[in-house]
């Protein structure tokens, strides 16, 4: 194992009825805060009103910023630190799913920057301070709501960019299961995909001495596979969008990472999909996941990708490690679409006329040393294999 440094200071409050802690959790660090959801989705399920009831229970006042788009745009955060700074706001509270709370963080930092925010995304300033973030969760799949990540996009450059800062953790995050009942089945297993994804980006690893994330991993993998099927079949089933809920928020809360080399290779290249067509960030990893599996399984990789298979899918250890990881890709593919989720860039209007700019634009120096190095390359082949 290497060494890290694990600090989360979100404070969660899970479970049913937990909203009613809201109030006094804000009170306790904020007067007026922005009140920022999407597009309407909070206000027919009823959390608007029960964040509302909070407020004024807290005394707590408020202004609001509505209308925060799926892969949030920077023009939305502009008007959001615009608001801060017009109305003395000293707080922000997102209600809703990852877009939603991006913005915020994006919002909570660029109220307290003198610059552009957009100049967290295009690395040109890193957060140094924010207002305090509060997050009612309605989706449970980025893992925002407990890290300290934030991907904005800015659709007049085709970029979409993530930002970090020890700043831009929530400072309480409500996670009510309750409150992605209302999800429609296609989110639902669009959000499972990504939280498979940022397990697997993290498993997927030339450090194979973490036992316990590794265990982990396999046991979030599981999960994912037994409840985001029964939540897509039953809703309301509260065991399943509970289980959904925590399992999303640790896949990427920093537990699973343990100091290794994670380059985000497969959501590097979803973004720049995002970035260019707009489409679910849930739905390009499903498709792009097992076409980099695909195409970096060799000799040298097969072992993980058998372990995958058997402690994730149950297969048996008597085969092949080269079968083994073959029939584990594979089910991983059925297993998106067993969901819903298209299979290929095509089914969502995806060419290839942008592939050598999007593998360009998505290849870091993160991609040198991680599980399997890629060149830009190799990105535009593994962008064709699924088309
Ligand atoms: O806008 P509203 O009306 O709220 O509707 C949303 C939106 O249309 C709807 N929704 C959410 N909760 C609902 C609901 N509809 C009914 N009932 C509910 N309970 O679902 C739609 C999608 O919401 P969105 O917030 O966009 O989804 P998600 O949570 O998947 O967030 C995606 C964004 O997060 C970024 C993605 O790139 C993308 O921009 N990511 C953020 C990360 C992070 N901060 O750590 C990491 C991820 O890898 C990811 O990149
Ligand atoms: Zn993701």
């Amino acid at each position: 194992m290497k060494n890290f440094t694990y600090s989360i200071p979100t404070v969660i409050h899970f479970g049913e009825g937990q909203i009613k802690k809201l109030g006094g959790e804000i009170a306790a660090r904020a007067h007026k805060v922005l009140l920022i959801y999407g597009g309407g989705s909070v206000k027919r399920s009823g959390v608007y009103d029960a964040a509302v009831a909070q407020l004024k229970a807290g005394g707590i006042e408020w202004a609001e910023l509505s209308g925060v788009e799926p892969n949030p745009r920077i023009a939305t955060a502009r008007e959001g630190v615009r608001l801060c700074r017009e109305h003395k706001l000293d707080g922000v509270l997102a209600l809703g799913g990852g877009s939603v709370i991006d913005c915020a963080k994006c919002v909570a930092a660029g109220a307290l920057y003198s610059g552009d925010p957009w100049d967290f995304s295009a690395g040109k300033a890193v957060p140094e301070k924010a207002l305090p973030l509060f997050t009612v969760l309605t989706m449970a799949a980025t893992g925002s709501e407990m890290d300290n990540i934030a991907v904005m996009s800015n659709p007049e450059t085709n970029q979409k960019e993530a930002f970090s800062g020890p700043c831009c953790y929530p400072a309480v995050s409500i996670l009510d299961p309750t409150y992605t009942y209302s999800l429609p089945a296609f989110q639902t297993a669009a959000g499972t995909a990504d939280i498979m994804s940022h397990t697997f980006e993290n498993y997927f690893s030339p450090i194979e001495t973490s036992y316990l994330a590794d265990s982990m991993a396999e046991a979030i993998l599981r999960s994912c596979i037994q409840y985001g099927p029964k939540a897509i079949e039953t809703p309301d089933d509260y065991e399943a969008r509970a289980n959904l809920m925590w399992n999303a928020s640790w896949a990427i809360n920093g537990f699973l990472d343990m100091g290794k080399p994670v380059a985000w290779s497969v959501h590097r290249m979803e973004h720049e999909l995002s970035a260019f067509y707009d489409i679910t960030h849930g739905v390009g990893l499903a498709i792009l996941t097992p076409n980099w599996m695909r195409y970096v399984l060799s000799e040298k990789t097969e072992h993980r990708f058998a372990r995958y298979g058997m402690a994730v899918w149950g297969l048996d250890a008597s085969l092949s490690p080269r079968v083994l990881a073959e029939t584990a890709i594979q089910k991983t593919r059925d297993f998106f679409s067993s969901m819903g989720l298209p299979a290929t860039l095509a089914e969502v209007g995806i060419g290839p006329e942008h592939f050598g700019e999007m593998a360009r634009k998505a290849r870091t120096g993160g991609f040198d040393k991680t599980f399997v190095p890629l060149s830009a390359e190799d990105i535009v082949e593994i962008y064709r294999m699924s088309l």
